[in-house]
């Protein structure tokens, strides 16, 4: 052993260990178990990157049919019986697929043996028991993290996400010390789960936090506003949203609470599993590609061309929609102008794949039906063919009314599919505009106001930069496909953060 390395070893021995954190995750989805949105690609691929940082790090969600398949070997670990009143339950134990992460899956078939999403029905109507489906969720995972399990395993910090755990927060708040600390994440302050007062009292939620110095909210109480309200730290998943939701704008009727608690939050922005993404050892592509080496990405392009029914030409600029098709993500917009972009761009072809609002399925069907070999319209959520779109496009087109994070468009950059967004939130945090002095590190198209003139704008300029074949298009691909989007920095930030939290940090 060198003299150097000798001196690193006794200087590592002389620091204090770092102990891992136990950290128990709560969602209501979790990649790959069960997903519906960015949600379950967050709470998978975090503890991930945690886990592999060395943190004691450990799930829980509800066991949906479909994440019951997926871990058969699971074992009992412990029985809920009377979770909620008239609910018995018992929690799994199994490990994340393809991870030695241990996940709890709360199985209470009453609850959670449906067909449909994880929110609805078939037909899309929601669940009308959703306000006891996930208040057993937030129950068991108090009951978890007061060491309620077989090993007697006892968090330090509960990080719970969105107001389907909204309930945790609150009620270890009441819980009796010691109790862990938590942490609340908050993916999209636009969906509070509201629901009655005295269903809120039925399903155990204490008197004193249904005030309005509490849970309540306009006469209901607000799932989201409870974990917003006590958690000992809130965090959201952007920078930029972090702010926003501060103001009336995008604060969904709790800006005052988050301006309040600014001290206690903080926006981290998302990253990506790179290794679920990652076009160089995709097994869904045709081709594999890197941003070294882009020419599988021709094959791709073809390949999805002929997936979808589009004309077979190499050099037609083609822009992809990969989202949920709602009016978060102007998709009502895009419908609006794409007619105008088809023909003031003759060569342009646009694939779409989403699910949402009827109307707009119905309207983009109607599109497609008059555009023929230029337009191509999936409606459904199919995992594979996202990433095939990625790969296949040149442009995603992505205006957001206003966006948490976002991750499509992390998604995009990394597969060479060259964003246009609007300047909100996670958007406005990881695209760079190319444009003007900042063209050398643009990364994407960005406009400011979310009107279908701003987008159409972005979308010409984007298509000039295509056509143009200078030499700037490859070099705006090649950067993007550069940008680092994996969790490692984030996740040194949710470190940082789970370690502050420890310490007696508690909400009054
Ligand atoms: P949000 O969670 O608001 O929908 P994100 O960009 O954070 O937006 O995450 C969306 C996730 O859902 C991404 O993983 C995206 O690929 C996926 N997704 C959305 N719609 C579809 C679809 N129709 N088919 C397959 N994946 C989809
Ligand atoms: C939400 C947001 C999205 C974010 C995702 C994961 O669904 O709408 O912007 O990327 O959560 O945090």
């Amino acid at each position: 052993m060198s003299v150097s390395s000798l001196a690193a070893a006794r200087h590592s021995r002389a620091l204090p260990e770092r102990e891992p954190i136990r950290l128990l995750f709560v969602a209501a989805e979790i990649q790959p178990l069960a997903k519906t949105g960015g949600l379950a690609d967050v709470c998978g691929a975090l503890p991930q990157a945690l886990h592999e940082a060395g943190e004691d790090v450990r799930l829980l969600m509800p066991a949906y049919p479909g994440a019951l398949a997926q871990l058969a070997d699971a074992q009992t670990d412990i029985a809920l019986p009377g979770l909620l009143p008239g609910v018995d339950a018992r929690l799994l134990r199994g490990r994340l697929p393809g991870t030695a992460i241990p996940v709890w899956l709360l199985d209470c078939p009453a609850l959670y043996a449906r067909d449909g999403s994880l929110y609805a029905d078939a037909g899309g109507t929601e669940w009308s028991d959703n306000a006891q489906r996930f208040a057993a969720l937030s129950h068991a995972a108090v009951r978890l993290a007061m060491g309620d399990n077989a090993e007697q395993w006892r968090p330090q910090v509960v990080h719970a996400h969105d107001w389907h755990t909204g309930l945790v927060p609150l009620l270890l708040h009441f819980a009796p010390e010691p109790r862990p600390a938590t942490i609340f994440t908050i993916h999209n302050a636009a969906f509070h789960g509201c629901i009655a007062l005295p269903t809120a009292r039925e399903l155990g939620v204490p008197e004193a936090a249904l005030g309005c110095d509490g849970a309540e909210f306009y006469g209901r109480c607000s799932l989201l506003k409870a974990g917003a309200r006590y958690a000992d730290r809130l965090t959201t998943v952007s920078p930029t949203y972090a702010r926003e939701i501060q103001t009336p704008a995008f604060g969904a009727g709790l800006h005052g609470l988050y301006a309040a608690r600014g001290a206690a939050l903080v926006g981290i922005m998302n990253g990506i599993d790179e290794r679920v993404w990652n076009p160089a050892v995709d097994p869904h592509l045709a081709a594999p590609y890197s941003a070294a080496d882009r020419e599988g990405k021709r094959a791709c392009k073809r390949q999805l061309q002929a997936e979808l029914g589009l004309r077979q030409d190499a050099d037609a600029p083609l822009a992809a929609f990969a989202s949920r098709l709602t009016t978060q993500k102007m998709a009502d917009t895009l419908l609006h102008e794409l007619p105008a972009l088809l023909e003031r761009h003759p060569r342009l072809q646009f694939a779409l794949l989403g699910r949402g609002d009827a109307e707009l399925e119905r309207g983009f069907r109607a599109l497609a039906a008059e555009h023929p070999r230029r337009l191509a319209v999936c409606i459904g959520y199919r995992e594979a063919q996202a990433h095939r779109l990625h790969a296949g496009a040149d442009l995603l087109l992505h205006g957001s009314r206003f966006e948490p994070c976002g991750l499509v468009q992390l998604y995009a950059m990394r597969y060479g599919a060259i964003p246009v967004v609007s300047r909100v939130g996670g958007l406005a945090d990881s695209v760079v505009d190319h444009h003007g002095a900042s063209a050398a590190q643009g990364t994407g198209f960005v406009f400011d106001r979310a009107h279908g003139a701003d987008f159409a704008a972005a979308v010409h300029r984007g298509l000039g930069v295509y056509a143009a074949r200078c030499g700037a298009w490859d070099a705006l691909q090649e950067r993007a496909m550069r940008r680092d989007s994996g969790w490692r920095n984030s996740a040194r930030q949710y470190q940082t953060l789970y370690r502050e939290a420890r310490a007696p940090v508690r909400v009054a």
